[in-house]
């Protein structure tokens, strides 16, 4: 893919995501259908998935690819790193990043970009690749996009008539 197509597709994809959620307020239904979008729409990734917050940890959530590592805290590898810093974070070799958590071997590169809403991190969107410096700053800008697609669906329910929806969810216990 060259950079040029990048945010063409990364429109494309947001656009697609849109329609997938519409009128869906099952937040756990979201980000299942989220993921499968981009794990098949993006190129060359072994892993992409969520991870919500409960209280100091980041509890696995929906995710295409292996089996992964359910808790990590807040603050340890590349997914607890974003959360802790609420801002996305790019590694282009996950060999160079400390504390980097190998849940697939396989996995090179790696983009997290965090879930935040009204100030709280709410989890995290997690992408591996198993080329090295397979994300760049498009990519970065792209997800981001992906996630306020989702976020702007969510606070549209959490906030609205349907919040009962929400009772008891995870994206809830902050
Ligand atoms: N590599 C991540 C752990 C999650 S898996 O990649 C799915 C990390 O260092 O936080």
């Amino acid at each position: 893919m060259t950079t040029a197509q990048k945010p063409e597709l990364y429109r494309d994809l947001a656009r697609q995501l849109a329609a997938l959620i519409a009128g869906e307020p099952d937040p756990i239904a979201n980000a299942a259908n989220t993921a499968a979008l981009i794990y098949h729409g993006l190129p060359n990734l072994n892993w992409a998935g969520f991870y919500f917050r409960n209280g100091a940890e980041l509890v696995l959530g929906p995710f295409q690819g292996k089996p992964a590592c359910v808790r990590i805290p807040i603050g340890k590898g590349v997914c607890g790193t974003a959360a802790a810093r609420g801002a996305s974070v790019l590694v282009a070799d996950v060999h160079d990043f400390p504390g980097h958590i190998a849940c697939d071997p396989d996995s090179r590169s790696e983009l997290v970009v965090p879930l935040i809403e009204d100030g709280s991190v709410l989890g995290v969107l997690d992408l591996d690749s198993p080329l090295p410096a397979r994300f760049d700053e498009l990519d970065r800008d792209g997800c981001e996009q992906l996630v306020t697609v989702l976020l702007v669906h969510y606070r549209k329910y959490r906030r609205g008539k349907l919040k009962r929806n929400f009772d008891d969810h995870p994206w809830d216990r902050r």
